[in-house]
């Protein structure tokens, strides 16, 4: 079973996310571990303080290195006792990191753990990417608020990839080709849109074929 383990300042955004349709289920069956950590728990002031103004000046408040870092320590010195070749992954999100492919999904989904590090527009303190974190990792190129959108796009890529996740090999990677749903025939305006012939035939290897050729080849 894969545990993921996100720090944020905001774990609330993730519950509705992790409780709903195939991550419930997963969840239920113990494919899937998920443990949500508000980043607070690791400070040590009064004021549960996060962040701070960066060095140098500046606008906007940078996360602090302290508790993430004693986040990560904590959350893996737990999990260590169970299992000593366990195999875990740190993972910080950044507009700045690698581009998230189908391929790292699908190597992370053999990891025991992977722990999530949603940091904020603002900047995180650079010792995170530089001393803590194995891989800083980017959705795409645009700015998000923070990692916590990455975050899930991490933990629904992955967990399809986990083995148990989807029942039938097949419907994890050819998804792409075209789809049509009753009835035959929809009238949408002056337009009639018509299931192709091929698809009522009845003739399985014909409509594999035919599916074959209009499936992007993906690295899935
Ligand atoms: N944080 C802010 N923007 C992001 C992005 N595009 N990918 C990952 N984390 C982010």
């Amino acid at each position: 079973m894969i545990k993921f383990d996100i720090i944020t300042i905001f774990p609330e955004i993730f519950k509705g996310f992790v409780s709903e349709s195939l991550l419930a289920w997963a969840r239920k069956k113990k494919i899937i571990k998920i443990n949500l950590h508000n980043l607070r728990k690791w400070t040590t002031d009064k004021h549960k303080t996060v962040d701070d103004k960066p060095y140098g000046g500046g606008p906007g408040m940078v996360l602090k290195i302290g508790p993430l870092y004693r986040a990560v320590q904590s959350l893996s010195s737990k999990f260590q006792v169970k299992s000593l070749k366990l195999r875990r992954r740190v993972i910080l999100f950044s507009p700045r990191g690698k581009k998230l492919t189908q391929a790292m999904a699908k190597k992370w989904a053999k990891y025991d753990q992977l722990i999530l590090i949603c940091g904020r527009y603002e900047g995180v303190d650079v010792g995170v990417a530089d001393h803590i974190a194995d891989e800083i990792i980017s959705i795409g190129d645009y700015v998000l608020n923070g990692g916590e959108v990455a975050a899930m796009a991490v933990i629904e890529s992955v967990s399809r990839m986990v083995p148990g996740f989807i029942a039938k090999k097949e419907s994890a990677q050819k998804f792409d080709h075209p789809q049509y749903t009753r009835p035959e025939i929809f009238t949408l305006g002056k337009k009639n849109l018509k299931v192709p012939k091929i698809l009522l035939s009845g003739n399985h290897k014909k409509i594999k074929e035919w599916r074959s050729k209009l499936t992007k080849s993906t690295d899935l």
